[in-house]
């Protein structure tokens, strides 16, 4: 069988954790090049996947032309590495927030239509077990219409997680341009629009950095939205949270509640107004502490094999920064941003 040549851009936490793994335990994929400034990171995986490593995405680019290409990197880079590599011809796994701008994530979808590669974006929350089967308990309609919701997601911050530590790039501006918002602050609002099938009409932000020293990017936000649908709600993404680590989704629906990520043992918990009580064990939800698989890679790779385009696709990925970049603007203006 002919295996899809990968290359991963970017060796930290991520890359180490979730993607590589993932590519290594898929019989599809046969990793070709591995890039990071830090040499070392690249050429250890190098030599246990026995591929190149690289110091330069570019050079990697030129030299190796990899069929599919995961972008690992820090924020300010998933656009350009993303476009640099679908113009190479690569099909591209991004990470989230798929880009710093609108105008960057337009251009990303623009370069792999343009180059005919698929664009996926690491939006890895709809793919947990608790995900997949609220979406299928929404659908069934047994709760009826969603009225309000709260979804947080919040830890003790990145610099637990990341390869650098306290000397990360998360902790940079310039590099990370967001912070809890960019790095939690997405996976809800995409799970949100995901879950509801509905987009989101309107954001106020709260956005600040109100523990983390030496940086000024934002550590906790609360955002209020408004969904097309009418659904009110919350999200909520922190850096510190250093007890209590949460990534729980709540819907308060005509007919009852679905409780997400909630409980210790079971992952939904559904209470209806009849006093029925449903609990689904159905898998855990990934936390930084313990990681589950994705299913992102495996995803990435069936899209490629099948010629099927990613759910989880650019477009997609744009709509649920559209919200982040909202948020931001409500803070910086005071004001109630519609999209
Ligand atoms: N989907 C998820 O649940 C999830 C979880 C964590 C992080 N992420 C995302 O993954 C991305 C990477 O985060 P991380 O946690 O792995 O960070 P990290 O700090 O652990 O690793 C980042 C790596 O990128 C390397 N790098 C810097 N500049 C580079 C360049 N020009 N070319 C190649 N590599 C470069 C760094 O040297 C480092 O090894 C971020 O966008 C982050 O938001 C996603």
């Amino acid at each position: 069988m002919k295996k899809i040549k990968v290359a991963v851009v970017g060796c930290g936490a991520i890359a180490q954790r979730r993607h590589i793994p993932e590519y290594a335990a898929n019989p599809n994929v046969e990793f070709v090049a591995f890039v990071d400034p830090v040499i070392e990171r690249a050429e250890e995986l190098a030599a246990k996947y026995n591929a190149k490593a690289f110091t330069s995405y570019e050079a990697m680019l030129s030299e190796i032309k990899p069929e599919a290409v995961s972008v690992c990197t820090p924020n300010y880079l998933h656009a350009p590495v993303t476009i640099a590599a679908a113009n190479a011809g690569a099909h591209v796994l991004v990470e989230k927030p798929m880009a710093s701008t609108d105008e960057e994530a337009a251009a990303m979808i623009e370069a792999a239509s343009k180059n005919g590669v698929y664009l996926m974006v690491g939006h890895n929350q709809r793919l947990m077990p608790p995900h997949v089967k609220a979406k299928q308990l929404l659908q069934s309609g047994a709760l009826g219409r969603v009225l309000t919701f709260r979804t947080s997601f919040g830890h003790p911050g990145p610099e637990g997680w990341s390869v650098d530590g306290k000397g990360s790039w998360f902790f940079r501006k310039e590099e990370a341009i967001m912070g809890a918002m960019g790095d939690l602050g997405v996976h809800k609002s995409d799970l949100i629009r995901y879950l509801l099938d509905d987009e989101v009409a309107q954001v106020t932000g709260y956005i600040g950095t109100l523990d983390k020293e030496g940086t000024d990017v934002d550590d906790n936000a609360t955002c209020l939205l408004r969904m097309k649908s009418g659904a009110i709600g919350t999200l909520v993404a922190s850096w510190t949270y250093y007890k209590g680590e949460d990534n729980s989704t709540v819907f308060w629906c005509e007919n009852g509640v679905m409780k997400i990520g909630t409980d210790p043992k079971d992952q939904i918990i559904v209470e209806l107004r009849n006093g029925t009580v449903e609990r689904y064990n159905v898998g855990a939800i990934s936390t930084n502490d313990k990681q589950e698989t994705s299913g992102v890679v495996d995803a990435f790779i069936e899209s490629l094999l099948t010629n099927t385009k990613p759910s989880i696709s650019g477009e997609e990925g744009r709509k649920s920064l559209a919200v982040i970049l909202a948020a931001f603007e409500s803070q910086a203006t005071g004001r109630v941003i519609s999209l």
